[in-house]
């Protein structure tokens, strides 16, 4: 049912290979990533390490590495690859006729109380 989606917007605001943040109001920042093979992913925009902004890492398959220290994320599950722990919470998305859709309960839930 399309009402328990939100709307983001068009897939073409992010280029293959990037990511961007959204601001959707009352929640955390959450970063929206389009893999060089078009796959979305969206993620709360804070590295299990120490917080550093996803959105600004390298894309490369359904990876991130954070910008501040190379931790490699999945952007499938949110946890943190190799040697190092940690998870981000993974907001569950969709695509559906060019338009951009993340899970509304997931966003709401993460409003703080
Ligand atoms: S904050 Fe992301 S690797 Fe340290």
């Amino acid at each position: 049912m399309i009402g328990d989606w939100l709307d983001i917007g068009p897939v073409d605001q992010i280029t293959s290979g990037t990511a961007r943040t959204l601001p959707v109001v009352g929640a955390e920042e959450i970063a929206v990533f389009r893999t060089q093979k078009n796959e979305f992913y969206a993620l709360v925009n804070k590295c299990p390490h120490k917080q550093g902004p996803l959105s600004q890492g390298i894309v490369h398959g359904n990876v991130v590495t954070c910008p501040l220290h190379n931790w490699n994320i999945s952007l499938k599950t949110g946890e943190a690859l190799g040697d190092d722990e940690g998870c981000v919470p993974v907001i569950p998305m969709k695509v559906d006729a060019g338009r951009m859709y993340l899970l509304r309960s997931a966003v709401v839930g993460k409003q703080a109380a």
